[in-house]
């Protein structure tokens, strides 16, 4: 579904540019001052929870199921991360720190979305 297509790329995009920010800001470069790299997240991750939200209506999934409740609360952690890395931390140290544990959560995000499970590092079982 082009829905799904278009969420799974802004999911891309997102986690690209975010992975690109924290080297520039590891690095010190001075690009990730740039109005534009500062605001682009903004529009990308808008356009990310637009679809999710549509595709959440469209569905008919609730929001309460406990793999989109997963994702949701992830999302929240992840956003959190990316603030201390990139606003609050002033260490190196404590930048890498919290930049790469945004980017673990970003891929159990990825997981929990494939495996439709809360806990996708554990096989499902077949059933029956
Ligand atoms: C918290 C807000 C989010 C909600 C409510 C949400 C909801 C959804 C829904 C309903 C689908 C379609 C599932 C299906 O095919 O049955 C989907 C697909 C997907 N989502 Fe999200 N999503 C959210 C955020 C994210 C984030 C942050 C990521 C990645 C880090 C992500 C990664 C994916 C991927 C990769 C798929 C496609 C899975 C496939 O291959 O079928 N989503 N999402």
């Amino acid at each position: 579904m082009w829905l799904i297509q278009l969420h799974v790329l802004f999911v891309l995009l997102s986690g690209f540019g975010f992975f690109m920010r924290g080297i520039g800001h590891l690095r010190g470069e001075a690009w990730v001052q740039k109005k534009l790299v500062r605001i682009l997240p903004h529009i990308v991750d808008t356009g990310l929870l637009v679809t999710a939200i549509a595709l959440l209506v469209t569905m008919e999934i609730s929001p309460l199921t406990d793999w989109v409740l997963a994702k949701i609360i992830a999302l929240l952690v992840y956003i959190f991360l990316g603030v201390m890395a990139f606003r609050v931390a002033k260490t190196i140290k404590a930048k890498a720190l919290f930049w790469l544990a945004a980017l673990i959560v970003f891929a159990y995000m990825f997981a929990v979305a494939k495996t439709y499970s809360v806990f996708p590092w554990i096989p499902a079982v077949a059933v029956g």
